[in-house]
């Protein structure tokens, strides 16, 4: 058998090792080599070398210091911040929610850099740019993947990309047509389950449409990867929306007089229908104010594929865009020096006149990715908040604390805590 000598101390020669021995350690510390390698170039090159490229053209930001990137200094800004609760009636809710984005904005500019871990993740909050980013239809910006976490939690049209995403939002968008979602109320299934059926009928009128090839529909596994983002994506956020409207109202009493004189003389004590419900104005603006002012998903994130130019800049790839959507709605620039006062009459023209600048008002996206529920979404809301309105006077409870924070969506910290005076008339 074929053996080397490895040499010990001097004069001592060691028991020597078979050959295949060698080449093994030897090929394991190259591969340790190789991983450490990757691991610095992962960890600490790559970092310096994207946040160099941007610094050279001018994006300021904090400094990428360690793989924790910001998040000691989030966690720090976000203990302060979470330390009081706000006024009641003040909605300048960005520097208790999002302390992390509100100081560096301020600190270093519209676009700024922060770090997430070893990823430089850029802050966009000029309208014309996130427009920009959102509309955009070459695939230059993703969105962030999760991997196979991201089939535990929904897999659904909302993580598609490609043909697949294309192919998904062809069949469900037509699950929430105009005539649909009128029958469903009229039905009274505009319930979350009933999504479901919504969403059988408009695959199999799809597969139809195609020869009755089953084939060209979505799959009973993907089929459940869109409930489970439905459901996700469709309780909460519109649950938060009608909590917050509820606090608003309870902080403007006088515009909750007026939501209220409109809803009784649109449906008396009727059940809201869907015509009716189109036609409310008083409700919609206030709607409105309460995403603008308390956006339920306060920022949206994508990811460059590619090295991309944006607003004078080129981004490497691998950088994260964070579009702050609730900083945007706060911005006096964009809507004027009364931007964090409760003023739903700045709505009365509708949502692009609402803004100084073209479109600024993003509660439920833009272009191609835009929430494709947003009709529902805010049928939902008017319906319930009418049905509220049409019972109940409300009040906060004394124990209410004003305390919006943003864990994954825009919540009040410590519960939303009400008091419903049933209205004399209501049955
Ligand atoms: C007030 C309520 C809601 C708000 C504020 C809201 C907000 C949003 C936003 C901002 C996006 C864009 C995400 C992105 O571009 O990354 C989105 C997408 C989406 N939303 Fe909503 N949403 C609401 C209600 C709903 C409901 C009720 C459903 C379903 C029942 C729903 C289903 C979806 C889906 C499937 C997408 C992904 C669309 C795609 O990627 O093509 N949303 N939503």
């Amino acid at each position: 058998m074929a053996t080397t000598n490895v040499v010990g101390s001097p004069g001592e020669v060691s028991p020597s090792l078979p050959v295949s021995t060698t080449m093994m350690m030897l090929s394991l510390s190259a591969l340790l080599v190789c991983c450490a390698v990757y691991a610095v170039e992962w960890a600490w090159w790559r970092p310096r070398r994207q946040g160099r490229v941007l610094r050279s053209q001018g994006v300021g930001g904090t400094t990428y210091c360690s793989l924790a990137g910001d998040a000691p200094l989030s966690e720090r800004l976000e203990r302060v911040a979470r330390s009081r609760p706000l006024p009641l009636g003040c909605h300048d809710v960005v520097p208790r929610a999002m302390p992390l984005f509100y100081q560096t904005v301020k600190q270093h500019g519209k676009t700024s850099i922060t770090w997430f871990g070893p990823v430089p993740r850029v802050t966009i909050t000029k309208p014309q740019l996130v427009r920009e980013v959102l509309s955009n239809k070459l695939g230059h910006f993703g969105k962030l993947k999760l991997g196979r976490l991201q089939r535990r939690l929904h897999n659904g049209v909302g993580s598609h990309e490609g043909e697949k995403w294309a192919k998904h939002r062809r069949i469900i968008n037509p699950a929430f047509h105009q005539e649909k979602l009128k029958n469903a109320l009229r039905t009274g299934k505009a319930a979350c389950d009933d999504l479901l059926g919504l969403l059988l009928e408009s695959n199999m009128e799809h597969c139809k449409g195609n020869g009755g090839d089953s084939g060209t529909g979505i799959t009973t596994d993907d089929l459940i990867g869109e409930c489970k983002l439905f459901y996700v994506a469709g309780m909460e956020t519109t649950s938060v929306l009608l909590t917050w409207t509820m606090v608003v109202l309870c902080m403007h009493p006088e515009w909750q007089e007026r939501a209220r004189d409109e809803v009784i003389h649109a449906f008396g004590d009727r059940t809201p229908e869907y015509d009716g419900l189109s036609r409310l104005r008083i409700v919609t603006m206030v709607l409105y104010e309460v995403l603008r002012l308390y956006t339920p998903l306060t920022a949206l994130h994508r990811r460059t594929e590619t090295s991309t130019e944006l607003g004078g800049v080129r981004y490497p790839a691998g950088v994260v865009l964070t579009l702050p959507l609730l900083c945007v709605h706060h911005d006096k620039d964009v809507w004027g020096p009364d931007a964090d006062e409760f003023r739903p009459e700045r709505f009365a023209e509708g949502v692009f006149r609402a803004s100084r600048d073209a479109p600024a008002f993003f509660p439920f996206g833009w272009g191609p990715r835009t929430c494709l529920a947003q009709n529902f979404a805010l049928l939902e809301a008017k319906m319930g908040i009418s049905m509220i309105l049409q019972r109940f006077v409300i009040e906060l409870s004394p124990a209410y604390s004003h305390a919006p924070v943003s864990v994954g969506l825009l919540k009040p910290e410590h519960g939303a805590q009400v008091r419903l005076k049933r209205l004399p008339r209501a049955s």
